[in-house]
């Protein structure tokens, strides 16, 4: 009987492993260990084996019996395996395929330009600071050596919100703010919104500017001009010249204004830049010692050099963008084109 138990033990499990799929190995399962299979008939066959022969023999089947279902459970989480495999393989999404109608978005103009400008800047060692666009009258003007009722503040339609509280009309207003907070020697720019009261095609109520401060001992205006030459080559490309012209603004003496190779026509004069192959960028300057010492810098041991422009004003250059006002209108029919 132990001889018959273990050949049926050895064609049970070659039959297992010869299964081809669950189906065949359900079969072989209930040939053996089914209600009628083969290893159950040889428990009915017990009556003959002598009593002290039954322990062992009840022992065997059990052993038997569970190697086989372990077996068998083995193998049918193999096909279980093969048949998720390749369910997975059917229906798997190719990823990479480019969809039929996908609608990409793009960087808004704007965007795209401080993201080179403030790039740039990094790069040249400047550290980016932030300022309130709801300022104290103090740090638009009186810190920047404007005081009250002085005629300078006419260059500038300020929206004033009580006699104290303004709307910022220039990030100039971050330079009197850092200068109280960081000690110098420092570099800083201040990307940011600004706010006029003034409405055409290349003016905005609301529009952008880009402030940098430099503050060492021994900086010149040789300085602002490399700085500001490497600038301007970056956004504009390599060819791009800067030119400085005289000019006031109370913060800084001197002041200059700084044209720029007019990046339509690279100089040679177009009605862009009304034929004189420069573009006005942007206002500059030695920073005015008045303004460092109410900044509580030492304006005998340190000077430095401010400059400010339009970011508007660049991206409109670059992407030949005709009314400022089209930048903030959100139409989607002018974003779509700036792609
Ligand atoms: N804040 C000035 C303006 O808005 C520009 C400027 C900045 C000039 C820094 C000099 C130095 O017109």
């Amino acid at each position: 009987m132990i001889e018959q138990i273990s050949g049926l033990r050895e064609d049970a499990e070659k039959e297992i492993r010869l299964a081809q799929n669950k189906s065949e190995l359900n079969a072989v399962r209930v040939k053996y260990l089914g209600k009628a299979g083969l290893l159950t008939q040889v428990l009915r066959g017990m009556r003959e084996v002598s009593p002290e022969m039954r322990p062992k023999i009840g022992a065997l089947v059990n052993e038997v019996r569970d190697s086989l279902e372990a077996l068998f459970k083995e193998e049918e989480s193999k096909f279980e395996n093969l048949e998720m495999q390749q369910e997975l393989s059917k229906s798997a999404i190719d990823i990479t395929e480019p969809s039929k109608n996908s609608q990409r978005g793009a960087l808004h103009p704007l965007s795209r330009v401080y993201e080179t400008l403030i790039d740039t800047c990094v790069g040249l060692g400047f550290q980016v600071v932030d300022g309130p666009e709801v300022e104290l009258d103090y740090y638009n003007f009186e810190a920047l050596n404007v005081p009250k009722n002085h005629p300078a503040r006419d260059m500038q339609d300020t929206f004033f919100v009580s006699d104290n509280i303004l709307l910022r009309s220039q990030t100039s207003s971050v330079q009197a703010r850092i200068m109280q907070k960081l000690k110098p020697p420092f570099k800083i720019i201040s990307p940011g919104r600004v706010y006029r009261n003034d409405s055409d095609s290349t003016h905005s109520p609301v529009f952008h500017q880009l402030e940098g401060l430099v503050i060492d001992e021994n900086v010149s205006m040789a300085d602002l001009k490399a700085m500001l030459t490497a600038l301007m080559r970056k956004t504009f490309g390599e060819e791009t010249q800067i030119r400085f012209r005289p000019s006031f603004f109370p913060f800084t003496e001197p002041s200059v204004e700084v044209d720029v190779t007019c990046p339509i026509c690279h100089g040679s004069g177009c009605r862009i830049c009304k034929g004189t192959g420069f573009m006005e960028l942007l206002g500059a300057g030695i920073v005015n010692p008045k303004v460092l010492e109410m900044g509580g810098i030492d304006s005998k041991k340190y000077r430095g050099f401010a400059f400010g422009f339009g970011v508007d004003r660049v991206a409109m250059v670059k992407d030949g963008i005709g009314d400022i006002r089209s930048m903030f209108r959100n139409d989607i029919r002018f974003l779509k084109q700036m792609k």
